[in-house]
């Protein structure tokens, strides 16, 4: 079917809000260390910004998970592709997300992290959806709330594709 894109966020909000997020996040945490870890795919450029805006002490570790479906819903099972590297005990931690919808994902890093006795963990994410609002999740630092559409660019994809744009569209199908 064929699909075309509606912008959302153009690249110039998206700068000014990672800037704005980076200088927060540093503010919060003084001249401390700060481990950032990336969502993989999805949060790879984010993080890149947001870890420059930021500057000072910062670690950067990536984690992976898949989720499966199951019908038409979220099973609500998340495995981990790939774990973190770095050992986070004593370590102020800082996930960094592209976008949070059920909050299935981070309620399960979080929980699994939280083992692992973290200093401090927080939550970083570039875009909300609305359903993230209905149950209670913590996070901390959110860039934009979006209307409920299935969104791409700056990292964001649909089958693997348009992670490259630097603006966040709307993809429509029809
Ligand atoms: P959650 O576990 O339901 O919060 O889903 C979070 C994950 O679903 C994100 O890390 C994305 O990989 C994916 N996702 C959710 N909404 C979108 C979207 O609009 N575009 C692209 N990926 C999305």
């Amino acid at each position: 079917m064929a699909s075309h894109l509606e912008l959302l966020i153009t690249a110039e909000r998206i700068a000014a809000k990672t800037e704005e997020l980076g200088v927060r996040i540093r503010s919060d945490y003084g001249d401390r260390q700060i481990i950032l870890v990336g969502i993989l795919k999805g949060s790879f450029i984010f993080l890149a910004d947001l870890a420059r805006a930021m500057g000072g002490d910062v670690e950067i570790d990536f984690a992976q998970t898949s989720s499966y479906a199951s019908g038409k819903s979220s099973s609500g099972i998340v495995q981990i592709r790939k774990d973190l590297d770095i050992n986070i005990e004593g370590k102020h931690v800082v996930i960094v997300e592209d976008i949070v919808d059920t909050g299935t994902t981070l309620n399960h890093l979080r929980e699994l992290w939280s083992t692992r006795r973290p200093k401090t963990l927080k939550v970083c994410s570039l875009l909300l959806k609305p359903a993230a609002s209905k149950v209670k999740i913590p996070i901390e630092y959110v860039g934009f709330e979006i209307p409920n559409e299935f969104v791409v660019g700056y990292g964001l994809d649909h089958g693997e594709r348009y992670r490259n744009l630097p603006y966040i569209a709307i993809l429509r199908e029809g």
